[in-house]
């Protein structure tokens, strides 16, 4: 039996009070991109660059179309937003002409990357803002869902959510997502870990798509956008703008778990060093930086990892996912202890 299809009209619609939380958000963000905008002097390490840019942009990134449609702020753009979520390199739209059903290959890997993975750790994107794909075992299946898995799985199996679970304990720990595209990822860990503060840096026009998705995905946590101060960590999403990370090195909290995927493999390589020198000075002495990105010397970019190599002192490489190799970076002597397979 063909898994059954999850189309545009199984969608829940966006309860009114959810759309006035993400209007509120998408206003502080808006804020806060115009202050960058308006602020002389504000390094090209902190702005935009290369394909992120607005304009001369090689690769026709809608990013900035797309960051003003969301500003327009309807309950048609914002009950379809998905298919304006353009950040894993599938466009989730193209699942609109085949009737949910994506490339067979896709739930091969699929069926791989839950291979003994506990129920608890599988992905499950809600069905809201137009996440169509097919539904096996009650998961919304599409591409996205599968390169959001084999995130899941490879943290799981490296051990990093038992760490995270034992923090938890006794306090809330801190995770920063650098390039935290659309806040699927961070959906999924917060509902692993609850506790967790999950401090999303992007820059602003990228953070509108995560504070939005993050607004409706998940409506019990507490959300804050950071325009200025520190981030004092209470369970909360937070924002950062990538122009505000002084905000970080203010708020003096030590990063338990930090993550990039297939992001800086994509900036130049003064932004990779800024990133690189920023998560080993945020990270806790246990902390973990997970990092999966591509090789794209062959298009001319530095290597992400020899970068990131002058950083830190541990590196453990992780089974190679769908998008890019992944590996966890420590400064300490001690990483996680792997889960058994
Ligand atoms: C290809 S997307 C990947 C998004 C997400 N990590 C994922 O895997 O789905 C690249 C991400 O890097 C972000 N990015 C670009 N320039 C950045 C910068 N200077 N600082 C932080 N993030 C940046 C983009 O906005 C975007 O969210």
């Amino acid at each position: 039996m063909p898994a059954p299809p999850v189309l545009l009209g199984d969608q829940l619609p966006l309860p009114r009070h959810t759309m006035a939380a993400i209007s509120r958000r998408l206003d502080a963000i808006e804020r806060v991109r115009v202050a960058r905008e308006s602020t002389p002097g504000v390094p090209a390490v902190l702005r935009p660059q290369l394909n992120w840019r607005e304009h001369d942009n090689p690769t026709g990134n809608p990013l900035y179309d797309h960051y003003r449609l969301l500003l327009g702020k309807s309950p048609e753009i914002l009950n379809q937003f998905r298919l304006y979520a353009h950040f894993t390199g599938y466009p989730l739209r193209r699942l609109l002409d085949t009737g949910g059903i994506c490339e067979p290959h896709w739930l091969e890997l699929y069926a791989a990357s839950i291979d003994g993975v506990p129920r608890e750790y599988r992905v499950n994107p809600p069905p809201i803002m137009g996440e169509i794909g097919v539904m096996i075992d009650g998961v919304i299946v599409n591409p996205d869902t599968v390169v959001y898995q084999e995130r899941i799985s490879l943290l799981y199996h490296a051990g990093v959510f038992a760490s995270l679970a034992a923090i938890a304990t006794t306090r809330s720990p801190v995770i920063l997502e650098v390039g935290s595209g659309f806040g699927a990822l961070a959906s999924h860990i917060k509902r692993i870990c609850p506790t967790a503060t999950y401090i999303c840096c992007d820059i602003a026009e990228s953070l509108a798509f995560a504070a939005t998705y993050l607004t409706a995905a998940c409506p019990d946590h507490p959300q804050e956008v950071v325009e200025d101060g520190a981030v004092r960590p209470h369970g909360q999403f937070a924002y950062v703008a990538s122009h505000l990370v002084a905000a970080l090195e203010r708020s003096q909290v030590p990063v338990d778990l930090a993550i990039n995927t297939l992001s800086l493999s994509e900036l130049p390589d003064e932004q990779i060093a800024h990133y690189g020198s920023l998560v080993s000075r945020l990270l806790a002495d246990r902390g973990v930086f997970f990092e999966q990105n591509q090789d794209n010397r062959h298009v001319g970019m530095g290597y992400t990892k020899d970068i990131l190599s002058g950083y830190f002192a541990e590196r453990v490489t992780l089974p190679q996912g769908t998008q890019g190799s992944a590996d966890l970076w420590s400064r300490a002597r001690r990483l996680p202890a792997p889960n058994a397979r």
